[in-house]
């Protein structure tokens, strides 16, 4: 079966290209390269040993999509495309709406014109209000997002269950990710963030790297065991594979179903470095200064339906995710430009 994937060179769709050739799929991707490199994706063809096809094009353009539907025997789509910054989002709330709401409205009219009613989407824990006791189960509360790429989050979640409550035939698995961290084990691929990275690892990573002196950590006055904000990090190849589980429920079922991908295992800031000091012999120097604004003391997974459901459960440990990311940026200490 082919399988398109929308956003396929960015950080989590190139993982997941990756598992998809990996376990026999057919794969076309579509990406403007707004937050990408076309070399993602040649990488994993040159890991992979296969080929896959590639668009390079936006997925809000409609007659682009009518042609990839119509040059592909498409069965089920994955749809990665969006812009996902939280800060930048309350800066250009429309920029956040048009991008993450019109994919969606175009991917889905051309998916419904020409019959094909597949659709997992990347959702986030973002989508849980804050008032919820942890760990977030599916059922937890959502709604009351702090920020627009939030609610984009929330609104596509709504879309796409109203369109496959509308139509019995669709078959809609909206996936809620956690903290997605760590690089493919051969360092070939790996997050490449633009600019000063806005999430812990990749900013610890170019500390270790030299391209930043210091990691600030914000606030450790948190009603938490040292003070620090918890986290539920996941291994991107766990999450990838996550995916391809979705693929196989997807097609085999219909109406909406959402999932929770992390590993229910919460772990601080400071145990974050120092398990990477440890994993990787790096020092990373840092400093304890203020909170940001919007973080929440604590934020981890009940994963017990994805493991029931999907029979997906994440394997690696944070120490894995914390040699897998250094892997990465030791290799490529400029991410894909060198
Ligand atoms: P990413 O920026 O690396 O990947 C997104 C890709 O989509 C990029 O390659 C970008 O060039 C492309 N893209 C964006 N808008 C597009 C458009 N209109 N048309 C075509 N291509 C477009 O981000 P990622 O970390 O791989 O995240 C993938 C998805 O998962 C996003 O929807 C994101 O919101 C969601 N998500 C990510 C995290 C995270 O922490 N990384 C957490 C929860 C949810
Ligand atoms: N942190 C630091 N210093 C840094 C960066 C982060 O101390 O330089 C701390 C944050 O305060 C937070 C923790 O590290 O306590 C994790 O922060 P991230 O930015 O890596 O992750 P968040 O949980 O804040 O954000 C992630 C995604 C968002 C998503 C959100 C909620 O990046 O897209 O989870 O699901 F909206």
């Amino acid at each position: 079966m082919t399988v398109l994937v929308t956003g396929g060179m960015g950080y989590i769709g190139s993982h997941t290209c990756l598992e998809l050739l990996n376990s026999g799929y057919d794969v076309v991707s579509v990406d403007n390269l707004c937050n990408s490199s076309p070399v993602s994706l040649e990488r994993v063809q040159a890991l992979t040993g296969k080929k896959l096809r590639s668009y390079i094009g936006d997925v809000r353009d409609e007659a682009l999509l009518r042609r990839i539907f119509s040059e592909n025997d498409i069965g089920c789509v994955i749809h990665f495309a969006g812009l996902k910054a939280v800060g930048e989002s309350v800066r250009k709330p429309w920029e956040y709406y048009d991008n993450n709401l019109n994919s969606t409205l175009v991917l889905t009219k051309v998916m419904r014109e020409v019959g094909v009613k597949r659709i997992i989407f990347s959702s986030s824990a973002t989508v849980y209000t804050s008032d919820n006791e942890m760990p977030l189960k599916e059922t937890s509360r959502t709604g009351g997002c702090t920020n627009p790429y939030g609610w984009t989050k929330y609104m596509t979640e709504q879309i796409l269950s109203g369109i496959s409550h509308a139509d019995g035939d669709w078959s809609v698995t909206l996936l809620r990710y956690f903290n997605p961290i760590g690089a493919h084990e051969s360092g070939q691929i790996g997050e490449d963030p633009r600019g000063i990275p806005n999430n812990l690892m990749p900013y610890i990573t170019q500390v270790a790297v030299g391209r930043r002196d210091h990691l600030s950590v914000f606030g450790d006055d948190y009603p938490t065991p040292d003070g620090t904000c918890i986290r539920d990090y996941i291994h991107v190849v766990d999450l990838a594979k996550g995916h391809v589980a979705a693929v196989e429920y997807t097609v085999g079922h219909k109406g909406t179903e959402v999932f929770n991908l992390g590993t229910g295992k919460g772990s601080s800031v400071l145990e974050m470095v120092n398990t990477f000091m440890e994993a990787t012999g790096v020092n990373i120097p840092y400093e304890i200064t203020g909170r940001r604004a919007g973080d929440l003391p604590e934020c981890y997974a009940d994963p017990a339906k994805s493991l029931e459901i999907l029979g997906w459960r994440a394997e690696k440990t944070l120490a894995d995710m914390c040699r897998d990311s250094w892997n990465w940026q030791s290799k490529n200490p400029m991410g894909y430009n060198g």
